[in-house]
């Protein structure tokens, strides 16, 4: 299995371009499954999830090319993607498939929405918390899906078509808001979700979905509002900037000092996170072709952080900046409030040195004046990341291993880095 090896204590310098967003390339490839014609997506990020979801498409009989080639022949930085759904040969999202990757369950809002029929497996637990599909589920039999649960998978049925509904959602998540967006673009009549997800990922789905002849107002607010068409037609869509590939490279500067242009990085995406690194005494400005981020010299200063939905602190930056807090002049209280597991890096920062005490949703980071070394591995992939940039700020050598949780979601992550002056390397084995 492969590992990365850092030398810690370089400054950063230099240029870093941002990938597509992951968490918003997936539910835009699986809008494809809503339309007969292609779908075109350009700034499609090269990593593991794309490639899987990528197949696990192909399960259903989406047709893909990458630039007029087929994808594994593809090379580089994120690129061009054409998917075709012409003819949905299968409705069935299997276990083997739907349990390595959360986000193929979305698949069943246009499989219903389409064909009037979806099986999809639970996704059941993963390493950041219980995850329940409940929201989903209600979600669809407000727009009159029939829904049975059995054997592991959840069975929807609506032969008639779904139609509109309000569905007002308990709580705020991104994915149960992909896919009621998804379903009611295609349902009879009017449907209105209140409480939704305001994440740029949503709105930047909603304007492919609107692309695609749906009509859709609101995305970005928490009232969404959907009127259903009888079908969807192909579109060339572009997927946004990461938002969280931004924030961790800007965390790692704000850590290992330097001067950095986050290319073709977008400040409004994050502007609660730049806010906080910030505070922690980064320069951060805003140009034109993406985000500079300095800081010479000064420490760092100890700032609270509590995670939330859009536009709050995201919760997929929090173990980056618990990691940015490990070196702060004073003590940082950092609260996880949308998943119930997601402190598995304070153990591993702990092993470069890092003093961290958590109770319940709430880890107190007690600033120490330098981390060291060490072999370390992280069972998520923002657990991990996180202690790739404190090895970049840690004295001597720190090995993080399970380096396929990297893979699924940062584009070229050594090779970003060691541009910019990092000594990291990937080793095989
Ligand atoms: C998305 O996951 C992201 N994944 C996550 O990023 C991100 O952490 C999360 O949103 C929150 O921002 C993708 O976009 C692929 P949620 P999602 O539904 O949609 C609870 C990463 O590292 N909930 O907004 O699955 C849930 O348990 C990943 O890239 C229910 O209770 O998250 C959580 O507590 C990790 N019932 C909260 O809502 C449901 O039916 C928010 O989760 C659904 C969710």
């Amino acid at each position: 299995m492969d590992s990365i090896r850092i030398t810690g204590g370089n400054e950063l310098r230099g240029t870093i371009p941002i990938s597509g967003a992951k968490n918003a390339a997936l539910p835009l490839m699986i809008a494809a499954l809503l339309t007969e014609d292609t779908l075109t997506l350009e700034n499609v990020p090269h990593l593991a999830d794309v490639e899987l979801l990528t197949r696990i498409l192909g399960n259903h009989g989406v047709d893909y090319s990458v630039n007029g080639r087929r994808e594994d022949q593809g090379e580089g930085y994120s690129r061009t993607v054409h998917f075709t759904a012409r003819n949905i040969v299968d409705t069935t999202a299997p276990y083997e498939l739907v349990s390595k990757m959360r986000a193929s369950f979305w698949v069943i809002g246009p499989l219903l929405a389409r064909l009037g029929q979806a099986r999809v497996s639970l996704p059941g637990g993963c390493a950041i918390g219980t995850r329940p599909v409940d929201l989903f589920i209600d979600g669809l039999r407000a727009l009159g899906a029939r829904i049975e649960i059995e054997g592991g998978y959840v069975q929807a049925d609506a032969p008639k078509g779904l139609v509109g509904n309000r569905f007002v959602f308990p709580k705020v998540s991104v994915g149960a808001t992909h896919v009621l967006v998804m379903a009611a673009a295609l349902a009879r009549g009017e449907t209105v979700l209140e409480n939704a997800a305001r994440e740029p990922e949503v709105v930047n789905l909603a304007e492919c979905l609107t692309a695609m002849g749906a009509r859709i107002e609101g995305a970005g607010t928490s009232t969404i509002t959907v009127s259903g068409v009888p079908a969807l037609s192909g579109a060339v869509h572009r997927v946004i900037p990461d938002r969280i590939e931004t924030g961790t490279y800007a965390m790692a500067v704000a850590m290992t000092g330097g001067d950095v242009l986050l290319e073709g990085a977008r400040p409004d995406l994050l502007e609660a996170a730049l806010e906080a690194i910030g505070r922690a005494g980064a320069e951060i400005t805003p140009v034109n072709s993406g985000i500079r981020v300095r800081r010479n010299g000064a420490g760092i200063a100890p700032v609270d952080v509590s995670t939330a939905p859009f536009p709050g602190f995201p919760t997929d930056l929090q173990a980056q900046f618990m990691a940015l807090m490990t070196r702060a002049g004073g003590t940082a209280r950092i609260t996880e409030t949308i998943f119930e597991n997601r402190f598995m890096h304070v153990q591993e920062l702990a092993r470069l040195g890092a003093r961290i005490s958590q109770t319940g949703q709430t880890a107190v980071v007690e600033g120490v004046p330098r981390l060291k070394g060490a072999p370390v591995m992280a069972t998520d992939l923002r657990a991990s990341v996180s202690l790739v940039i404190a090895g970049l700020a840690a004295e001597g050598e720190t090995v993080v291993n399970r380096v396929y949780h990297l893979d699924r979601g940062f584009e070229r992550l050594e090779e970003k880095l060691s541009r910019c002056g990092a000594a990291i390397e990937r080793q095989s084995g």
